[in-house]
């Protein structure tokens, strides 16, 4: 397969993507600094190691911060060779003559390459592992939006106990993991958007109800009429961030369960803190934690019942370390075979979130009304026309926070539309997508 060669880029004067490496990696990066200096200045000298390394990582994280914002040549680190001959592979035809920087490169990958390195700094330090810089933040935001999570719980514990299967529950559980989406803090910590977490975990029945035409397009019948003929499978579900939206992809994935849609979920999160809000194993955990040390019943069965299911197996959690490479679905099966493997035994992925979608569709200027099958590539593909080697339907549950949009129901003249309405209408969250692939010719 070829890939596409529109790839954004940040070069592009006034893009999105110029504006993340200008404004929001570097308030992201000095948010980071100050994570770290928060996290040593009050040890008493007892701690000198943890201080004097503490100091480094910031003198570090501070250069880094000045090497993206002013656009500087990207230096692969090479004292992790296989690391570095991994990250330099998954840009190719870079000429060996030309320093590249942050912006001519793709923005995928040098987006991703500032996390990996965000973390390389940190991870080198002795007294510094298994630190996350985004922790406080993300535990701070799940905490501010409980409100609106018990208000959640309480209207859905009477109609998840129905036995009875009910499409128009499935609408609604969809929607709820489809809007959790916007409570990212990479795009709540951007001042322009005028989304606060607040907001976005109000999820009412009428708040649903009026978003609903803010999706662009929208195959959740598509998804309801494939779901209703597996029975007892495994469902997968390649997460996005932690907090509320986990949340709300626990509900729907307990819902499954529940209904017999599935037997079993896996959740596929990140091996390293990853574009803030992202979720790792010890935020999948806190946040059942959380839910069921609450002293609201509702709230409490609901976390148990996840802790069940962790013990049970139903709910399983890994984390890959493709998911945390620069590398866009296209090349998932030459990349991590494994992977590969392990998701073909699923009858269902969803992919949940922006960044998801962009490594989805390759992070490419394509024309609006291209189809979501051909935009996800040799994923809609069977590679050996072998079974167990098919990939599974891919559906995707992405509020729209950057540039690539395909499968718009209304085509171009909906876009052109849109771009009367609301300029932003692609990065401001506002705006929504429910696409599903299914290979026919399975
Ligand atoms: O900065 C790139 C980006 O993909 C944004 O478009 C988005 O705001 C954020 O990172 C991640 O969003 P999500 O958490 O939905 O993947
Ligand atoms: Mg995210």
């Amino acid at each position: 397969d070829n890939p596409p060669s529109r790839a954004l880029r940040g070069l592009e004067s006034k893009s999105f993507a110029q504006k993340t490496f200008k404004k929001r990696l570097p308030v992201t990066l000095t948010n980071v600094v100050d994570d770290v200096h928060r996290s040593f200045s009050s040890l008493d000298a007892s701690h000198k190691l943890k201080i004097d390394q503490g100091k480094e990582i910031v003198y570090e994280l501070s250069q880094l911060r000045h090497h993206v914002q002013r656009d500087k040549p990207v230096k692969l680190v090479e004292d992790d060779l296989e690391d570095a001959k991994l990250w330099a592979k998954a840009q190719e035809n870079l000429d060996d003559d030309i320093e590249y920087t942050y912006q001519s490169l793709t923005w995928l990958f040098s987006e991703c390459l500032v996390y990996r390195d965000v973390h390389r700094i940190i991870q080198t330090r002795s007294e510094w592992k298994g630190y996350d810089p985004f922790r406080r933040q993300k535990e701070a935001s799940f905490k501010s939006t409980l409100s609106g999570s018990i208000e959640l719980v309480e209207r859905l514990a009477p109609l998840f106990s129905r036995s009875n299967v009910d499409k128009a529950l499935f609408v609604e559980m969809l929607q709820l993991a489809l809007w959790g989406n916007r409570a990212d803090l990479s795009l709540i910590n951007d001042l322009t958007a005028q989304s606060s977490i607040h907001e976005v975990s109000n999820l009412s029945v009428e708040s649903l109800a009026s978003q609903n035409s803010n999706i662009l397009a929208n195959d959740t019948v598509k998804a309801w009429n494939y779901l209703e003929a597996v029975k007892d499978k495994r469902i997968d579900i390649i997460l996005d961030n932690s907090g509320f939206e986990l949340f709300t992809d626990l509900l729907l994935a307990d819902w499954l369960l529940q209904h017999n849609h599935a037997s079993s979920i896996h959740f596929h999160g990140k091996a390293i803190p990853w574009f803030v809000s992202d979720t790792t194993q010890s935020d999948f955990h806190w946040v059942i934690d959380q839910c069921a040390a609450q002293i609201h019943p509702e709230m409490q069965s609901f976390g148990l019942r996840w802790k069940n299911y962790l013990n049970e197996s139903k709910f399983v959690f890994s984390a890959h370390p493709f998911w945390t490479t620069p590398y866009p679905y296209w090349h998932l099966l030459d990349v991590a075979p494994d992977l590969y493997a392990d998701l073909a035994k699923s009858s269902l992925t969803i992919f949940k979130g922006d960044l998801n979608y962009r490594k989805l569709v390759y992070d490419c200027d394509w024309p609006v009304d291209t189809s979501f099958s051909s935009a996800i590539g040799p994923l809609a593909l069977d590679p050996k026309s072998n079974s167990t080697s098919r990939f599974p339907p891919v559906l995707a549950l992405r509020t729209a926070k950057s540039d690539p949009v395909v499968g718009l129901q209304g085509g171009i003249v909906q876009a052109s539309k849109l771009d009367t309405i609301d300029k932003e209408w692609r990065l401001n969250g506002r705006y929504a997508l429910i696409q599903f692939h299914y290979s026919t010719s399975k």
